[in-house]
């Protein structure tokens, strides 16, 4: 499974990258809006550092301004993946790059159907939201299940980024369910590697240590 992280924030990305977990970085006008600076600055930085994709979404509506911006993004470096939301107008800019060879990530998809028509469309990644899911009484894994098992039953090549990650419980789920990818913020990162069981067990073991014999 690959880990993307889901921030635009630089220590976060820095802090995981040395570890060697980071396989991508998703990004949204949101998370970039949160770091106060320059959109194609952050965005450049973050590709010098991590060699996997990047996501870097649109701000336009119709298919025109999404093409238009999109083959821009898509200059400031060769692992930048051009993030498109899930409409009508998005799935005909995602056909028009798909044809242009520019990576596509459709972005907000909520059913199985809209993962389909992204994947048909040509994008490269979908990203299905499984807390924004959670959040309004549905069960956001379903979607995950679903979408794996449409995309290998006539054999997509299109891989599921889960997204809108809250618990360490989605990622297990997703890696259960054969997502490819599950994009994580970097507050919840730590959470993968840590256990309150495993902090235990080292503070016993140190104080255990004291009481064995030394030599000088
Ligand atoms: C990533 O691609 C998404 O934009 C992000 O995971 C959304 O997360 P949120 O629902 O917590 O805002």
């Amino acid at each position: 499974m690959k880990f993307f992280l889901d921030t635009a924030n630089i220590e976060e990305i820095k802090r995981v990258n040395r570890l060697g977990l980071v396989d991508g970085v998703t990004t949204n006008p949101t998370i970039i809006a949160r770091e106060g600076r320059d959109f194609e600055e952050v965005i450049k930085e973050i590709c010098s550092i991590v060699e996997g994709p990047v996501s870097a979404e649109v701000i336009g509506t119709t298919t025109e301004e999404m093409v238009k911006e999109a083959r821009e993004l898509a200059k400031w470096a060769d692992n930048v993946v051009v993030k498109i939301p899930m409409t009508e107008a998005g799935l005909e800019a995602v056909n028009i790059l798909s044809k242009e060879g520019i990576k596509t990530n459709v972005t907000l998809i909520f059913t199985v159907a809209q993962g389909l028509m992204a994947a048909k469309a040509g994008a490269t990644y979908i990203s299905p939201f499984v807390g924004r899911l959670d959040d309004i009484g549905t069960n956001g894994m379903d979607l995950i299940h679903g979408l794996k098992t449409v995309l290998d039953n006539y054999g997509y090549e299109t891989e599921i980024i889960t997204a809108s990650v809250r618990s360490l419980a989605h990622v297990e789920e997703a890696a259960i369910a054969g997502a490819d990818i599950a994009t994580i913020p970097g507050s919840l990162f730590p959470k993968l590697w840590s256990h309150p069981l495993t902090d235990k067990g080292i503070a016993q073991f140190l104080e255990d240590w004291k009481s064995v014999p030394k030599k000088d």
